[in-house]
């Protein structure tokens, strides 16, 4: 019987795990056997007993659930011990963020392993179930706007009272893939007064659908800006420059912004310069949600909250789907599920067919050689 290890998570400051007690059941169900290090899912509050009683096996240690192990579940990337303690021909599911971390990807590939990042799930109808950016994106959109609530000194919606009237907050989101509309939605929730940006024209619609206003250049470029795959594509210099004079005195006047916005394979796309946020007022709170890839704006440190000489803080919490990290790790435990049943033959056998659209594209490593097109330039 093909067998899943779990292990915990040993990257910084992660908190999720690959599989819940329900994704364990779920899994065993459909002919798995599954080991689990002890206390991997302890920071994202399920508790050893709840794995065994899922019916999973417990081993004290990470190198004990590998070495057994076909298949290694994780969230992140393993860490070299991990990966030394892998079998040749292990599969090994994770968000290995594969452009940026192009050693581990290698590393995989010289222990043997078949290494598939979840990033690379392709969007088609029959793989929304297993895609994780999606999964995770929502909650960081969603945990975004409360980091910035909880920052912010002022309420989020009006208030009438005896004392006097409390103005509403204005946020502002830029980029609306599924974080920045969960943004909205959450924002809309508290009682703010919402507008949002995208480069995409799709994204129009579904920003007043949700009851935001839409802000952005709307010229022959920004109706061409959108991919097959339906992602942006880079912006000319032309099209940032009036972009930015079109957001600047917006800017000025929003109490929260949140910026979401990235271009797959490439760094994440400047959109609020050091100059906006000096235009903001005192107590106003930027979130910048792409800040692991570089940031959407001028002066946010990763992992730091900047307060700028005008008094305007800018958050550059990473990981934010770690920190609402028992529902991330349900819902991405769903996903790693779902690409399971991708993997066993109907008798049961470890057989996965690597031409398969959704395996074949989310394979980074095969045969000692890192395979993936988007990495062999
Ligand atoms: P993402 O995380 O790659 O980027 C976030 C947002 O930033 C995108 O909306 C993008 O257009 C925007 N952006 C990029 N450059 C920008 C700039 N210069 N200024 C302002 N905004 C900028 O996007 P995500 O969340 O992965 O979504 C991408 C698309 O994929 C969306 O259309 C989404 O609806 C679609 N999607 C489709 C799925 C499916 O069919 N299974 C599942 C999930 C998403």
């Amino acid at each position: 019987m093909a067998l899943i290890a779990v292990t915990k998570e040993r990257r910084a400051e992660e908190t999720r795990v690959a599989a819940t007690p329900e994704s364990v059941k779920k899994l065993i169900a459909a002919g798995f056997s599954v080991i689990v290090e002890s206390g991997a899912g302890l920071t994202a509050s399920f508790a050893d007993a709840d794995y065994v009683a899922a019916g999973a096996q417990l081993v004290p240690n990470a190198a004990e659930a590998i070495q057994k192990a076909d298949i290694l579940f994780k969230v992140r990337a393993p860490v070299e011990a991990e990966i030394a303690a892998l079998k040749p021909g292990t599969l090994v599911v994770a968000l290995l963020n594969p452009h940026q971390d192009v050693a581990v990807v290698q590393a995989l590939a010289d222990k043997g392993a078949l290494a598939f990042a979840m990033e690379f799930i392709p969007r088609i109808t029959r793989a929304q179930v297993m895609d994780a950016l999606s999964s995770q994106a929502n909650l960081a959109g969603y945990r975004a706007v409360i980091e910035a609530a909880e920052a912010y000194g002022r309420a989020m919606p009006m208030m009438m009272t005896a004392a006097g009237t409390i103005a509403a907050a204005k946020v502002f989101i830029m980029g609306v893939g599924v974080a920045g509309l969960q943004a909205i939605a959450t924002a809309r929730r508290l009682g703010a007064v919402v507008t949002a940006t995208d480069v995409r024209p799709a994204t129009k619609e579904q920003v007043e659908s949700l009851g935001a206003k839409f802000l952005a250049v709307e010229d022959d470029e920004f109706r061409n800006a959108q991919t097959a795959g339906g992602y942006a594509k880079p912006m000319s210099a032309d099209y940032q420059a009036k972009q930015a004079e079109l957001v600047s005195t917006h800017i000025s006047k929003q109490d929260i912004v949140i910026t979401t916005a990235l271009i797959p394979g490439r760094p994440a796309p400047r959109l609020v310069s050091a100059a906006q946020v000096a235009s903001m007022k005192a107590g106003s709170i930027i979130v910048d949600l792409a800040v692991e890839q570089g940031g959407n704006v001028e002066g946010v440190k990763l992992g730091e909250t900047t307060v700028t000489d005008n008094g305007v803080h800018i958050l550059g919490t990473p990981n934010l789907p770690g920190r609402i990290a028992a529902d991330a790790s349900s819902l991405y435990a769903r996903n790693l599920l779902a690409f399971a049943g991708l993997l066993l033959t109907k008798e049961g056998a470890l057989a996965p067919d690597l031409e398969d659209e959704i395996l074949k594209a989310a394979l980074l490593t095969r045969d000692g050689q890192i395979v993936h097109p988007a990495l062999s330039a």
